[in-house]
């Protein structure tokens, strides 16, 4: 059994407290956040008081402590959780990477693609598993489509569109000293996962706005690949918070067209065929994707490379860094108005 332990309980600890709930052999042990209302389960006032979320959850069975450093040295905790502000995840990963735990990190994996690599460094030393969570490589719809790129299973893809379109979320986010701005926050979930389908971009070129957090906040990217498909990204958070968040891809391939849209709960996944010779176009059909989201499948995916002692592949330290330095060449190619070489 992976005893794990969850550093920062705010909207994305919640979120992952809630979705650890029923991974096979792992069970939830203990809890840290500097509030001591959150490291005692009062999550009052936060989002996450829904139904079914992280306030119903037993914690008679979890410890909390308001120090992250009690949480890591702990002998009842195998796997370190951390989902604390971006600035504090360099040195509570090599913390935990130090004291031989198995880590789960939020993205992104630093506030640098600097420090993503000195923690990349640590955690190829170190005695337990390291994973960055990258949730968007496990997101049902999105495993999909690496899949059906990398298998050719529609021909080639021509064009490649992802928009990632939402509001400045409340607190330190409006910091981009803390936060990088929507461009690393936000953004960075497609530019990664371009980088996970198509590999490291030659170049990029980005158009974009700097917004309240004195970072890019609005960005628009071309990533170029060497005889490669055009590939764009869009994300922002200059949307009006009435609007809802938008969330999706639409694929050109050879043999078909793949679109995802988070706003369509009913049928996520649209893939539409071309006609084979004269005969009648298939019907459009709804790809059928797997259960739950992205964070439970990661978590999932985690504990059995923890049980059958392998090394995760699906995403690693290195690729997580690799993805912020991409970031960071967009952020110079808005502030200069050029083409960026990686
Ligand atoms: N994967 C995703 O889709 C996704 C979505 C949102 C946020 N995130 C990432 O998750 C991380 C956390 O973001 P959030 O939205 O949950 O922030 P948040 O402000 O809602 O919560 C942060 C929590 O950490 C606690 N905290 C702060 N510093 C701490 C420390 N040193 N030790 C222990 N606890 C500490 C705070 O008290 C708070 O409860 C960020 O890196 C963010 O980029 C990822």
């Amino acid at each position: 059994m992976t005893n794990v332990g969850i550093i920062g309980l705010g909207m994305m600890g919640q979120m992952h407290l809630t979705a650890w709930e029923g991974i096979a052999g792992t069970r939830r042990r203990m809890v840290a956040d500097t509030d001591p209302r959150r490291a005692a389960g009062d999550f009052s006032g936060s989002w996450a008081n829904m139904e079914g979320g992280a306030k119903s959850i037993d914690f008679t069975k979890i410890i909390g402590t308001t120090d992250p450093m009690e949480l890591i040295h702990s002998d009842e905790v195998d796997l370190v959780d951390i989902c604390v502000p971006t600035p504090f995840h360099l040195d509570l990963a090599l913390a935990a990477i130090k004291a031989g735990k198995h880590v789960l990190c939020e993205k992104p994996l630093a506030r640098t693609a600097k420090d993503a690599r000195i923690i990349a460094k640590a955690a190829a030393q170190g005695k337990g598993l390291f994973m960055p969570a990258m949730c968007l490589r496990f997101w049902p719809g999105w495993s999909w489509l690496k899949q059906a790129v990398e298998k050719g299973t529609y021909g080639k893809v021509i064009s490649a569109e992802f928009n990632r379109i939402g509001s400045l979320p409340p607190g330190w986010f409006s910091n981009g000293e803390w936060s990088g701005g929507a461009i690393l926050d936000l953004h960075l979930h497609d530019t990664d996962f371009v980088h996970y389908v198509f590999g490291m971009p030659e170049a990029v070129s980005s158009s974009g706005w700097v917004g309240p957090s004195d970072c890019v906040d609005h960005v628009h990217t071309q990533y170029f690949f060497a005889d490669g498909p055009v590939v764009t990204a869009e994300g922002s958070w200059a949307a009006a918070p009435s609007m809802p968040f938008e969330m999706s891809y639409r694929v050109l391939f050879e043999e078909a067209s793949a679109e995802f849209r988070l706003d369509r709960p009913e049928a996520p996944l649209m893939l539409y065929r071309r006609a084979k010779g004269n005969r009648k176009p298939p019907e459009p059909k709804p790809v059928k994707c797997p259960a739950g989201d992205g964070y439970k499948l990661e978590m999932a995916y985690l504990s059995k490379c923890i049980r059958k002692g392998i090394t995760p592949s699906i995403v690693t330290p290195t690729e997580a860094a690799d993805s912020i330095r991409i970031v960071e060449a967009e952020t110079k190619s808005v502030l200069t108005g050029r083409r960026v070489r990686l």
